[in-house]
């Protein structure tokens, strides 16, 4: 059945139909559309979600379109709207406009090796990725996952991590900046899992985390050598309409709703602000 056509103003109202606690802060939400139709959308891509009575919020689409035309999204209680989210239960609705944004370009990812670099809450969108390279896995070279988080309570999908690890061909490395005792894997900022990584030439790596991050994993990537034409960074800013009329979310010339928010590594890391 074909995708409905792109909501940009208006609304379609999803209903949510699964609602699982990750963390203390972060929920996950699955929600369908009207007549099972999906938004047809792509790894990195975002919808602009609306709560009755509380606002709407920008948030990324963690599932990929190769699991079903439902959306997951995976969301940490910030703030008016996404408190709002939280309280929602099945059965309630949403709003959801979208799907916005440019998107991970996976026809140029294919016959090459990945390296996936979450940082945090930046596994939401990374998800989608990863499910999208698991469900079509012949198309790439080596896939390398390598996560970082906070604490051990802020690993989000941990039994999907475990069941990722179990994937041919697909690595998963952790580490944590600051541990409990039953913490038994590695400790360290997210730049100590670079070193020891071989990065084989030609290799893709996505960066996608807070904004502290960027800098530090890029600088453990130069040391690599990796050219910054293969580095793909997903940036977060502050969004109102997604679509590029309100001037919110610019970084210089680029709307980060409509240029973003996925860009190649050259196209930004010149502009003012950008990292
Ligand atoms: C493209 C994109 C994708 C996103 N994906 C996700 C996601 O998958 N999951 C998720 O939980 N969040 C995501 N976010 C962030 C999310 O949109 C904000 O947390 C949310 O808009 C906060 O709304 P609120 O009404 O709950 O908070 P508010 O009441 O508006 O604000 C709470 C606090 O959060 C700050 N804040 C609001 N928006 C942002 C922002 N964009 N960046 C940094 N600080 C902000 C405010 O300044 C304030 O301090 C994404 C943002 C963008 C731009
Ligand atoms: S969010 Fe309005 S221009 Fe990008």
């Amino acid at each position: 059945m074909a995708a409905p056509e792109r909501q940009d103003y208006v609304p379609a109202l999803g209903t949510i139909k699964e609602v699982r606690r990750l963390t203390d802060l972060e929920k996950l939400f699955k929600v369908e559309l009207p007549d099972g139709l999906g938004l047809d959308h792509r790894p990195g891509q975002f919808v602009q979600v609306s709560v009755m009575g509380a606002g709407e919020a920008p948030l990324s689409i963690s599932s990929s379109p190769t699991r079903g035309p439902h959306l997951e999204l995976t969301v940490r209680k910030a703030g008016k709207v996404t408190t709002a989210l939280h309280r929602l239960k099945e059965g309630d609705r949403v709003g959801i406009r979208g799907p916005f944004g440019s998107f991970f370009d996976v026809e140029r990812f294919k016959g090459r090796s990945l390296l996936l670099i979450p940082g945090g809450l930046g596994l939401a969108p990374m998800r989608s990725l990863i499910q999208y390279v698991i469900d079509t896995r012949d198309l790439y070279r080596d896939v390398t996952v390598a996560y970082g988080t906070k604490c051990p309570e802020e690993i989000l999908f941990p039994e999907e991590i475990e069941a990722w690890q179990r994937t041919s061909g697909l690595t998963v490395r952790q580490t944590v900046d600051t541990c409990s005792p039953s913490w038994t894997g590695q400790m360290g900022l997210i730049t100590t899992l670079i070193p020891p990584l071989e990065i084989e030439a030609g290799t893709i790596v996505v960066i996608v985390g807070p904004p502290v991050m960027y800098k530090f994993v890029i600088l453990e990537l130069d040391k690599k050598k990796v050219p910054h034409e293969n580095i793909v960074v997903s940036l977060e800013r502050y969004m109102k309409c997604g679509v590029g009329k309100c001037g919110h979310c610019t970084i210089e010339h680029l709307y980060c709703c409509l240029d973003g928010p996925v860009f190649r590594l050259p196209e930004i890391e010149h502009l003012r602000g950008a990292l």
